[in-house]
């Protein structure tokens, strides 16, 4: 009886799964996953414009890009906004009079725009330390000493850091920063190097503390500045 038990459990867990899967490649799940209105959610959007940029492509480093992102994850955003277990002042006034159906709508709006491409970062004054022995001010060692940090970036995305055990980022964000969508992991790729870096600051010192499980808190504060920096640089060139 027991072992039967077992097995019928077992198969109706899978059955389970199996229907969230399916569910997630069809449009009409509305009582899995919210489905917004696109039209309406781009109407509602038109107070987001002038900080997070037409088509949620914003032009300041530090408004986050809001295109392509997965809709789940703005939701959850939002509803942290507006609840304050997100901290942002410019934020939480945007978020309060927003309804649950705005939320969803405008999150499906952003979430089927296309992110736009960023250029090479600019080596910032503080970068110089990092910069080859024999390098000098000509644009093209700026470019190397970039390229540089870059590559540390690439390898910690990849590898993370065994020695301070940084968890590789690929595992949850994808090989190319496309995040996981059933598991509403947010995609990184292209995202503005600045906001990410604030970002990872704000989940080392605990000032974002809203993530699940405070998984971004226990990987980010194994985390050192200059990993911060390079990592950000790395995803802000990921297409
Ligand atoms: C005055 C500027 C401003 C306006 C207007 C604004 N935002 Fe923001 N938004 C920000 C800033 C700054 C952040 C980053 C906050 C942080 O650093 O945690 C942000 C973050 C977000 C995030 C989180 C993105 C992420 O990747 O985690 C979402 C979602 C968002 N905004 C949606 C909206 C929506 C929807 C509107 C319009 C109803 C809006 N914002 C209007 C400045 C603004
Ligand atoms: C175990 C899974 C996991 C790993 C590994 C992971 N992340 Fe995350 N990451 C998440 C989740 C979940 C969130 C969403 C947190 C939230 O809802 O506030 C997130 C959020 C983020 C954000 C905020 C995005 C935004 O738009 O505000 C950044 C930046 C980020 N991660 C960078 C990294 C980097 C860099 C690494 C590797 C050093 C990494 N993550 C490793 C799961 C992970």
């Amino acid at each position: 009886m027991k072992k039967k038990l077992q097995v019928l459990s077992i198969s109706l867990a899978l059955a389970s799964a199996m229907s969230i899967l399916h569910a997630e490649g069809n449009a009409n799940a509305p009582y899995l996953r919210p489905v917004g209105n696109i039209n309406a959610g781009k109407q509602k959007s038109a107070s987001c414009t002038s900080c997070h940029g037409d088509n949620g492509n914003s032009m300041v480093a530090t408004f986050p890009k809001l295109a392509q992102q997965h809709s789940s994850y703005l939701v959850r955003q939002l509803h942290a906004f507006k609840d304050g277990s997100r901290n942002d002042p410019m934020m939480s006034a945007m978020a309060l009079p927003l309804t649950d159906e705005d939320i969803t709508d405008i999150s499906a709006y952003y979430a089927a725009q296309k992110i736009s491409e960023n250029t090479l970062p600019v080596l910032e004054s503080d970068d110089e330390d990092e910069k080859p022995a024999a390098a000098t001010d000509k644009p093209a060692d700026k470019k190397d000493a970039i390229q540089a940090i870059i590559a540390q970036g690439s390898d910690l995305y990849r590898n993370g850091n065994l020695k301070s055990e940084v968890s590789a980022c690929i595992a949850c964000h994808g090989p190319f920063g496309e995040g996981n969508k059933p598991a509403s992991f947010p995609a990184l790729k292209s995202q503005h190097a600045d906001y990410l870096i604030k970002a990872l600051t704000d989940f080392k010192s605990g000032a974002r503390s809203n993530n699940p499980e405070n998984i971004m808190h226990m990987i980010a504060k194994k985390m050192t500045d200059e990993e911060i920096k390079a990592v950000s640089y790395r995803i802000s060139m990921m297409k």
